[in-house]
């Protein structure tokens, strides 16, 4: 099982990531956490990416393909994995079918989650995100049990570097310029699926159940 989630900045995938990878018992992968994680962690790829995450612009496709299909092809991932802001540019999703083809494995659909701006500003606005958990919450819609404190670890919950209003306005531009044509990649061969992201929490993830063919 391979599920991917994709939308803009703000729209759930995290949110949804994280309520899906246990619900199937499968890991969730979110490249923005790789990346988030590496750099908090001064590592290579963190020092080669940092600058161009806090700018909110893409982190190139080689990279960003190289990691993904290393982490898909660990043993952990033989049962499924869900793919948390991976494919994000057309050469991605290209590269992706191929290395899924030379793997004897295929995607079927991709999740598109759908968000009116307003709405996006407004979870980006009153989001906390948990650096070792890397659970996601908000201050209104979903909150901590303790304020300020994750549910799982207990850590200070944070918000982002990139959900500064200049940089999360640039990442909407470079998700309308780069991103959003990958839409149009999967749907010209019927692998779309467009989800209403407006909804709570628990119903988007209905929505998804229902539409997968595994689901209880
Ligand atoms: P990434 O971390 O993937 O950021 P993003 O795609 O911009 O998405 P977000 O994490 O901001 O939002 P989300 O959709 O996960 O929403 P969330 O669940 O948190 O990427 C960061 C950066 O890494 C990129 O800018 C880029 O530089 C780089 N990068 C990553 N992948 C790359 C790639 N493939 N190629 C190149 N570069 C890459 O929810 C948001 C808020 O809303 C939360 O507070 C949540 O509690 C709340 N919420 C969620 N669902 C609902 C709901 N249904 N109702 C009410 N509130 C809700």
């Amino acid at each position: 099982m391979i599920i991917v989630l994709f939308g803009p900045p703000g729209a759930g995938k995290g949110t949804q990531a994280n309520i899906l990878a246990k619900h199937f018992d499968i890991p969730n992968f979110s490249t923005g956490d790789m990346f988030r994680a590496a750099i908090a962690a001064g590592t290579p790829v963190g020092r080669q990416v940092k600058a161009v995450i806090e700018a909110g612009d893409l982190v190139s496709d080689d990279l960003v393909n190289q990691l993904v299909f290393e982490r898909i092809n660990q043993v952990d991932c033989a049962k499924g994995v869900i793919l948390d802001g991976y494919p994000r540019t057309v050469a991605q999703a290209e590269e992706l079918d191929k290395w899924l083809e030379n793997h004897h494995l295929h995607l079927d659909v991709i999740f598109e989650f759908q968000v009116d701006e307003q709405e996006l500003v407004t979870r980006r606005a009153g989001r906390l995100y948990a650096p070792i958990s890397k659970r996601v919450y908000h201050v209104d819609n979903n909150p901590p049990k303790v304020a300020g404190k994750c549910d799982e670890t207990g850590e200070t919950l944070v918000q982002r570097d990139d959900d500064n209003p200049e940089v999360v306005k640039h990442r909407l531009d470079v998700y309308r310029e780069q991103t959003s044509p990958v839409i149009a990649f999967y749907k010209a061969q019927n692998r779309h699926l467009a989800i209403d992201g407006m909804t709570p929490i628990d119903d988007v993830f209905q929505t998804i159940l229902n539409a997968l063919p595994q689901a209880d």
